[in-house]
């Protein structure tokens, strides 16, 4: 099978690239592979004529989003419907990836994928928005809603969390936000699979089980060994830009319907933890 990845140096890209074997995989950054230009895309797409996209290419700082919307809708949702006319005219398949923040988190059950969308924030709106309408052009796309992913080669939540932790007493993390934490190795096993089955519809994966962001932060800083105090703070204490969901835990009953069972988070910190120290 051949494949073409937009966004290929990202966190998940490269653990896409890192992960795909057995197929003939191209891999494009946004310099060669710009999602905003037009003409481009088609031209790859037709050069390359894959029998499969995925579309990991996006404006994914959140709290950026909010200050710079234009950019936010060219990218996540304009960028995306090109890559979506460009798999139309090729007849590839595509694999869009979106996220947890197309929901509002009012819900307190985990979200099915079947669930009304009501983003909050303007990366959560450009996300909805672009699933929307690839939906209508290409109703046999893939629209995988992954989660607070974590990985090697990019700024990371655990990253971020054990620098932290390796130069100060203590650290404030907040404890009213709950979701479901994904490690990109685990996320691009899945991506392959549902690739290979050919997979349509909305998919959420993420690993199994769920917590606040505080509880990510202690499991984190134990799994280090580190003496560091981990403490629970409210998201209004923290000021950011953006609002984020209060719970966007996934559910995971519509991976499983399509053969994907994901490890829990704690295995996958606990292996990214080892990855990270080679
Ligand atoms: N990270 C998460 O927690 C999370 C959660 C839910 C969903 N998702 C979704 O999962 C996907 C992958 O996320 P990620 O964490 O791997 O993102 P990432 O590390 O920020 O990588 C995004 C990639 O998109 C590229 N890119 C940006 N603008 C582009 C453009 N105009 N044309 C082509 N490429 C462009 C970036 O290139 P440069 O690096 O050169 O800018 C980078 O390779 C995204 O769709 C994201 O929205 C992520």
């Amino acid at each position: 099978m051949r494949v073409t990845i937009f966004g290929a140096s990202g966190l998940l890209g490269q653990a896409l690239m890192r992960e795909w074997s057995g197929d003939s995989v191209t891999g494009l950054g946004v310099e060669d592979g710009n999602v905003r230009d037009k003409d481009l895309v088609a031209e790859i797409v037709r050069k390359q004529q894959p029998a499969c996209i995925v579309l990991a290419a996006a404006y994914t700082d959140v709290d950026g989003c909010e200050a710079n919307p234009e950019l936010a809708f060219a990218v996540n949702r304009d960028g995306a419907l090109n890559v979506a006319d460009a798999a139309r005219q090729a007849g590839a398949k595509l694999l869009f990836l979106s996220s947890d923040y197309v929901f509002d988190g009012t819900k307190t059950t985990p979200y099915e994928t079947d669930d009304a969308r009501n983003p909050q924030s303007v990366y959560g709106r450009s996300k909805a928005e672009a699933e929307v309408r690839l939906l209508e052009i290409l109703p046999g796309c893939c629209v995988l809603r992954t989660a607070w992913m974590f990985g090697m080669g990019g700024k990371c939540f655990p990253d971020t969390i054990l620098k932290l932790a390796a130069s100060r007493p203590a650290i404030d993390v907040v404890n009213d936000q709950r979701g479901c934490p994904t490690y990109s190795v685990d996320l691009a096993r899945a991506i392959i699979q549902l690739c290979r089955k050919g997979t349509s519809g909305i998919v959420h994966v993420t690993n199994a089980g769920d917590c606040s962001w505080f509880e990510f932060a202690r499991e984190i800083v134990k799994g280090a060994g580190l003496p560091t105090e981990v403490r629970p703070v409210s998201s209004a204490q923290i000021a950011r830009r953006a609002p984020r969901p209060a719970y966007s835990v996934l559910s995971p009953s519509s991976s499983q319907r399509v053969g994907i069972v994901m490890p829990t988070w704690q295995d996958a910190l606990r292996r990214y933890v080892e990855e990270r120290k080679d």
